[in-house]
């Protein structure tokens, strides 16, 4: 049997470590920064290219390349690198496509941090972003020129929970190709889905990238992110990566070989928990919106069933507003008192987290950035975990009825 044929969750247990193979259940540290050589002439080998020459844990390190292997099995791509953060992924990832003169076409609803490298770093470098909204997609084709060298976007978006559709990019990206007659890659940040319900390569995206400190790392303790893609690319990533130096740390990748091993079962209670606490705070009259793309409300529901396997653990209210209390008021009242939900960023843990978009990851936009994100200020992003969901929906509901 193909290793890729096995199922997602055999191959995020055992990686490629099956029938003859002899060794340590688990994954060993090696936590080193250094490797002796056999002979001097190791030094040269290494130079000339063999790959089995280890020499410095920024170039390569047995523990990371082990994380390397499992995850690039397990997402389909024929090779993955590792990095200290899904930051380090994203811009290693993309400035390994790009260079100076050249043109990004991207969604302007993407990642705070990501959203700010585009606005605030790549036109340094004299790159240009040119931001569609994801309903004009059809214009990817005359806004590219001959510069265009990468399309990149997010799918469901943070905070919003909005949808992009995938096939369709790919497919404008292509038809876009072939007018200015060159490649253009296609590269997505598959973070808020996670490869158990978003499978992009099978779309026809070149590029995935992760950052692994959500749903991979899933316990909130450790940072890492992940690009995904062809060999070819791959080479050039860690090539870059070597210089601008964000290598992923062997004890961070040996954190994560151990949240692989429950990767599914987490991520599939996260599903099923978000399911439920979005129906359940659907009904709540303090709540005015609940974005979640598994409910039939969601204006993309159809689309998120065409393309997603499962509809993920994020799930987004905005609190309704009144005349006692300002929205984003109410919003942090709500998330101050949560007694098990906790009143933290980031995403994709085993425990249920909140935030407030314009408190956090959208804090430093402008209103009419805001609007163009389609935040408003009583939204709550609620990173719903793994914990009994009956005790998650008591929770809200009392923190609600306080507004
Ligand atoms: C969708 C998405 N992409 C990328 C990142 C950046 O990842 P990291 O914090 O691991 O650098 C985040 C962080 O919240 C995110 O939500």
């Amino acid at each position: 049997m193909k290793k890729t044929q096995l199922s997602l969750s055999t191959r995020a247990i055992h990686g490629d470590k099956l029938y003859a193979y002899k060794g340590p259940v688990s994954l060993p540290i090696y936590q080193t920064t250094n490797y002796r050589f056999d002979t001097s002439e190791d030094a040269v080998r290494y130079a000339k290219g063999d790959p089995s020459v280890y020499v410095y844990t920024r170039y390569h390190n047995p523990t990371v390349h082990d994380v390397e292997t499992k995850l690039a099995l397990m997402e389909g791509a024929e090779s993955a690198a590792l990095f200290s953060s899904g930051m380090a992924a994203i811009t290693t990832g993309i400035l390994a496509i790009t260079k100076s003169g050249d043109e990004i076409i991207s969604t302007p609803a993407l990642y705070g941090g990501t959203y700010r490298f585009f606005r605030d770093e790549l036109p340094k470098q004299n790159i240009k972003v040119h931001f569609l909204d994801p309903e004009n997609l059809s214009k990817i084709s005359n806004v590219a020129t001959p510069k265009t060298t990468l399309v990149y976007f997010e799918t469901p978006t943070n905070p919003t929970l909005a949808l992009v559709d995938i096939a369709e990019i790919v497919r404008q990206t292509r038809v876009a190709e072939k007018r200015i007659g060159k490649k253009i890659t296609v590269m997505i940040d598959n973070t808020f889905a996670s490869i158990l319900n978003q499978d992009p390569f099978s779309y026809g995206v070149d590029v995935v990238t992760e950052s692994a400190t959500k749903y991979i790392g899933g316990h909130s303790d450790v940072m890492a992110g992940v690009v995904l893609g062809k060999s070819e690319y791959l080479t050039k990533v860690r090539g870059l990566a070597k210089h601008y130096g964000g290598c992923a740390d062997p004890f961070a990748a040996y954190l994560l070989f151990r949240s692989l091993k429950t990767f599914e079962l987490r991520v599939e209670r996260q599903n099923k928990n978000a399911c439920i606490l979005a129906k359940a705070l659907e009904k709540n009259k303090n709540v005015n919106r609940v974005l979640y793309p598994g409910l039939p409300s969601h204006p993309q529901h159809k689309l998120a069933k065409k393309q997603m396997a499962g509809f993920g653990g994020m799930v987004t209210i905005e609190v309704k507003p009144s005349k006692k209390i300002a929205p984003v008021e109410a919003a942090a009242k709500v998330c101050d008192n949560l007694k098990i939900a906790v009143n933290a960023m980031s995403l994709g843990g085993v425990e249920t987290l909140v935030s407030i978009p314009v408190y956090s990851s959208h804090v430093f936009m402008t209103d009419d950035e805001l609007k163009r994100h389609g935040v408003t200020s009583g939204m709550i992003r609620i990173s719903v975990g793994v914990e009994g969901i009956e005790d998650i929906i008591s929770d809200f509901e009392q923190a609600l009825a306080m507004i």
